[in-house]
């Protein structure tokens, strides 16, 4: 086959159509692990890196010149649109906080749905300058949060800490938690028509705690919301990724949500997760901790994870690990361009 560029066959992966072969990228491949990223951010805070266009672009498309990755992914965060709905953020060194959680029927009344192009113009704009700094024959990803994980931080407060309050109003107050996430369905389907509008070619959605929910209480309060945001976004539209940490116990839900391609996490295996997943196209799943290891392991699982059918999008099965040797990186962008459309021995 000739080669595609790197739009065409990411987006060829995402609709299950032949590729040269299979397309990469790595989620938050512009972080902290990476020298570029951190000279930049030694200039700014992390608010300030997301509310400047020009240095989100530059971290942007310095990822992806360098490892040489099939998509550029927008620099930004998935908990800015909750400060635009009127919530307190802070991103401290352990990681992001709600001085003032939502934890009642006033709090979330007082939630605001903001209006994207007003209220975070550096957005588009952002969006306008990765386009010029990648052209036109690399893709360009937007992404938010689904509605439950957002709500899951929204309620918590404290990374790592208090999750598990969403939880508690799951069971003392599943109308207010409801009432949350409609509105959730709003502002983040708003944004992600922003960022199409601006012109991103995909956006991956993601849902990263809805594994901490029963089966059951997934349906209700996870896909379903995240499903209300793919129909608001209308038809045709560009692909939609969903992504959650621990989908093993769900997957055969996953078709319902209506989007293209499953972002899988690395606790399952690829090809089995594959075949229950029909009609969809798969992304992931290498460990993010397998970068630590020696570069010829990591074309080994590289090449046993390759089915050779299409609908494959490469990537890790979370987001890569802040002490990540850049070489690791490298390695799994490398070994994926060795690939080619058939399986490989
Ligand atoms: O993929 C990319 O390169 C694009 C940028 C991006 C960031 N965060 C930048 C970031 C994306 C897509 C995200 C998504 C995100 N943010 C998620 C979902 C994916 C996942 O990892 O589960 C979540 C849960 C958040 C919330 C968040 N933001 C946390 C928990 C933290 C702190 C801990 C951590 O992993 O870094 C952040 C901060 C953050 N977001 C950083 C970056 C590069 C580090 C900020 C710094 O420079 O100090």
């Amino acid at each position: 086959m000739q080669p595609l560029t790197p739009r065409e066959r990411f987006l060829r992966a995402c609709r299950r159509e032949p590729v040269d072969r299979p397309p990469v990228w790595i989620m938050r491949q512009a972080g902290r692990y990476l020298p570029s990223y951190q000279e930049v951010r030694a200039r700014a805070s992390f608010m300030e890196l997301c509310k400047t266009p020009d240095l989100a672009a530059e971290v942007t498309v310095r990822a992806v010149e360098d490892l040489g990755v099939d998509a550029a992914i927008l620099f930004s965060d998935i908990l800015l649109p909750c400060e635009s709905m009127g919530l307190d953020l802070e991103f401290t060194d352990a990681g992001p906080r709600f001085p003032s959680p939502v934890r009642s029927a006033s709090g979330v009344d007082a939630l605001r749905v903001p209006d994207p192009a007003s209220d975070s113009p550096y957005l588009a704009e952002a969006i306008a300058r990765v386009r010029r700094g990648i052209g036109e024959d690399v893709p360009l990803l937007g992404f938010a949060g689904a509605p439950f994980t957002l709500a899951a931080y929204m309620t918590g407060g404290e990374v790592g800490k208090r999750l598990d309050t969403v939880i508690e109003m799951r069971y003392r107050e599943p109308a207010l938690l409801e009432r949350l996430l409609d509105r959730l369905v709003e502002v983040v389907a708003a944004h992600l028509a922003h960022q199409i509008d601006a012109g991103c070619d995909a956006v991956q959605l993601f849902d990263t705690w809805a594994s901490l929910l029963s089966p059951a209480d997934f349906r209700r309060f996870a896909l379903g919301p995240a499903r209300r945001v793919i129909q608001a976004l209308g038809t045709p539209r560009p692909p939609v990724i969903y992504y959650m940490k621990g989908s093993a116990g769900v997957l055969d839900d996953l078709p319902d949500l209506g989007c293209e391609v499953i972002s899988l996490d690395w606790m399952q295996d690829l090809h089995r997760a594959r075949g229950r997943l029909p009609g969809l196209a798969v992304q992931g799943n290498l460990d993010p901790a397998a970068l630590f290891g020696p570069e010829e392991q990591v074309r080994a699982l590289v090449r046993a994870q390759h089915g050779g059918q299409p609908g494959h999008v490469f990537n890790l099965g979370h987001g890569i690990l802040p002490r990540t040797p850049v070489s690791g990186a490298r390695a799994f962008v490398a070994a994926v361009k060795e690939l080619s459309p058939a399986p490989v021995g």
